[in-house]
């Protein structure tokens, strides 16, 4: 129990004097309150792993001060210490959002498998939580891409190769796992707002107009402000936001250049340009990978970050040279 930081409760110094002591014996940093009002600054100050309050003190009660806490700081879980015959009072305190409750009086090593309990289950608790908000995430992205799929195949299944490569490459730059998921989530969504692009300018033949070009270049923002209404999206927005921005500031939305265009937004770039390349188009047929490579590396530094565009033409010529190898 090392490196847990609680606060204990009483107004009974005994009490507080036997509890500390067994808490330290077990590695805990140990705080405490003769009173709620001192808990309550002591809480103000400090980030605790947990608080065991008495119940019953002179001036503001333990049920009081638990109220307090599961507004103020319903991340730090507590237990309450009742008296012998309270099991009544137990069960509501439970239901009031304590985590547990123990009788005094209590054995140290009762104490400690309480705590461990209460820290154990607050864990399991926040691991299922997580879960939960990481799978509605996912959801939500498949939604919006399903959005984008209904106003143009063609985006659909370019996200889903963008998002390959842009993983791929993001692997290679030193993304941590949590952030490959945002790269994932914005290479699928990058181009949402082009549902309120005209078709008839995205799939123009001929040369594009001024308002053409004014239609089109809005769609970063768009993409952004949709997804960004998903207050828990808004990392995936800002990716989105900036993934036509130019090293050299020349891009768009903002112009942002070189290391001020977000890292995942400089990867989805270079991830959007070479499948866009590699893709027939309305205007222009494919260029075949070797050529959609040569055409990255000449725009380094200019268009593209040239460290990442490395990265990419290297992993591509390997897969190239494998899949040579193999006809
Ligand atoms: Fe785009």
């Amino acid at each position: 129990m090392g490196s847990l930081r609680v606060l204990i409760v009483d107004d009974e110094e005994v009490i507080l004097r036997v509890m500390a002591a067994s808490l330290r014996l077990e590695g805990c940093e140990v705080f405490s309150a003769h009173s709620a009002t001192e808990a309550r600054q002591i809480l103000m100050s400090q980030t605790l792993s947990a608080v065991i309050t008495d119940y019953r003190m002179p001036g503001e009660s333990g049920r009081a001060l638990l109220g307090f806490i599961r507004r103020s700081f319903p991340e730090v879980p507590t237990i309450v210490l009742t008296g012998v015959d309270d099991s009544e009072l137990a069960r509501d305190l439970i239901r009031e959002g304590a985590d547990d409750f123990l009788a005094k009086p209590f054995r140290r090593g009762e104490l400690i498998r309480v705590l461990g309990q209460v820290l154990a289950r607050r864990e399991r608790d926040a691991a299922w939580a997580q879960g939960w908000q990481d799978g509605v995430l996912s959801e939500t992205i498949n939604a919006l891409a399903a959005a984008v799929e209904a106003k143009d195949p063609y985006t659909a299944n370019h996200s889903a190769r963008v998002a390959c490569f842009a993983r791929e490459l993001g692997g290679d730059a030193g993304l941590t796992a949590a952030e490959l998921t945002i790269l994932d989530h914005a290479a699928r969504v990058h181009d949402l707002g082009k549902i309120g692009v005209p078709e008839a300018t995205l799939n123009k033949k001929g040369a594009l107009t001024h308002e053409d070009w004014e239609a089109i270049k809005r769609h970063p923002t768009l993409s952004a402000e949709i997804v960004g209404r998903v207050g828990l999206l808004h990392q995936v927005a800002r990716v989105v936001r900036h993934h036509h921005e130019r090293m050299d500031g020349h891009g768009y939305p903002v112009g942002l250049q070189g290391e001020a265009i977000p890292l995942m937004s400089r990867i989805l770039a270079i991830a959007d340009a070479y499948d866009a390349l590699t893709s027939d188009r309305a205007y222009r047929r494919s260029f075949d990978a070797r050529s959609a490579l040569a055409i990255l590396e000449s725009d380094a530094g200019k268009q593209f970050d040239p460290t990442l565009v490395q990265q990419f033409v290297h992993r591509v010529r390997l897969k190239l040279s494998d899949e040579a190898g193999n006809d």
